[in-house]
């Protein structure tokens, strides 16, 4: 394999205490390694002067290799889209390696990884959850749950099935891969990145490949983790669910085409003179008919369900009894709260909620694989 620019991207916030000493041991790596190989630290403007730190590694005459990106706290992800741009647009990298600063990610790791770019992977996570990788034995039950919680979410949610370990942070990736990628469609600032980035990957068909690593807990400084990075991670999960799911897109065309049989029906039963408070529930029951046919037949027709069709069309009824009663009710509440405004809109306004409850329960209950 023909040597390459390959920047290793080393985002940090309050890494004062490791960031000299992960230069050194990468440096240290560098020299039993052929291709040129660059670090590039991206700091948020640490308090604690991470990159203060840096500059007198760059002074020393050794470190010609070591990059420093400012910039203001927005999050680990923005941090790495931050990297990512400046190793392709200035430094023409074309690998990048993801790495945290902290000696969580053995810096003894990196041939494995590079190699197996080398072999011809696009994309090489170092995983923990494979045969021969490890998370830290010392790791409390929360923070187990955490990390095994993101995976679940990342592969499950996400449709990440074949990844053992979605939310690694210790990756080389190739630029030809990451120039397809557009950061901004991502729409991520904070851990969420890792799936989001990886997922974007898969749906480009390149070539993933997993190498076993230890995750080593860190001894110096805290984990920025937060609260947000947990909400931003679950939202962008089922975000990326609902937005490549092919089966979701079906979904909604029928239910759309229900929305007019609902309103359609609506408008001609208040024309005809039929109690509103009538007409809305007669109404929504036309339109799940018609949604229900349109999706036993055409959007949940590939789903292999042990059920017979009878119970399915049971479980589908059940279904549609709890969304009538989300939608009738999202509707009395409105009539009752905003009388003055028309009744259609409170109709419409009850669609939503209904729809949503409708499309998972079916999904994942009526028409299960
Ligand atoms: N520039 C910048 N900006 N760097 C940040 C920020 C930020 O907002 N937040 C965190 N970092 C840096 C840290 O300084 C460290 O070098 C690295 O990113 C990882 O941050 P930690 O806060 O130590 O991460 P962690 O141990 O909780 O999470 C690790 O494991 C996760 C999976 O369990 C990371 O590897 C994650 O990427 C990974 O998803």
């Amino acid at each position: 394999m023909a040597n390459l620019k390959v920047v290793m991207i080393l985002p940090t916030y309050n890494e004062r205490d490791n960031i000299g000493h992960i230069i050194d041991a990468l440096q240290a790596q560098f020299r039993h390694m052929s291709h040129d190989m660059h670090i590039l630290v991206v700091d948020d403007s640490s308090p604690d002067g991470t990159a203060d730190i840096v500059r007198q590694k760059q002074a020393g005459g050794s470190n010609a290799n070591v990059h420093l990106l400012m910039g203001q706290k927005a999050g680990l992800g923005a941090a790495y889209i931050r990297g990512m741009s400046h190793a392709m647009d200035k430094l023409h990298a074309d690998a990048v390696f993801e790495m945290d600063a902290d000696f969580s990610h053995k810096p003894e790791d990196v041939p494995r990884l590079m190699a197996a770019l080398d072999q011809g992977a696009d994309f090489v996570i170092g995983s923990r959850y494979v045969k021969g990788g490890s998370i830290p034995k010392e790791w409390g039950l929360l923070r187990r749950m955490n990390s095994l919680g993101g995976n679940i979410v990342g592969r499950y949610v996400a449709g990440l099935y074949k990844i053992h370990d979605c939310t690694a942070g210790f990756r080389a990736i190739k630029t030809s891969l990451l120039r397809k990628i557009v950061f901004d469609d991502l729409r991520v600032q904070g851990y969420a990145f890792q799936v989001a980035l990886l997922h974007k990957a898969v749906s480009l068909g390149a070539t993933i490949k997993e190498v076993p690593v230890d995750f080593i807990d860190r001894t110096e400084g805290e984990s920025k983790l937060g609260i947000s990075d947990i909400i931003e991670f679950i939202l962008n999960a089922w975000w990326i669910r609902l937005h490549s799911s092919k089966t979701f897109i079906k979904f909604a065309i029928v239910g759309s085409s229900g929305v007019v049989v609902n309103l359609g029906v609506f408008t001609l039963l208040l024309q005809a003179n039929v109690n509103k408070y009538l007409a809305s529930p007669i109404s929504i029951e036309a339109s799940i008919i018609t949604n229900f046919l349109l999706n036993n037949y055409w959007t949940f027709r590939w789903r292999k369900s042990a059920d017979h069709v009878r119970i399915k069309g049971l479980k589908f009824n059940m279904v549609s009894l709890v969304s009538l009663a989300v939608s009738y009710s999202t509707f009395v509440l409105l009539s009752m709260l905003f009388p003055a405004t028309p009744p259609e809109i409170h109709q419409l306004v009850g669609i939503a909620p209904a729809m949503f409850i409708n499309y998972f329960l079916n999904s994942y209950w009526t028409f299960k694989h």
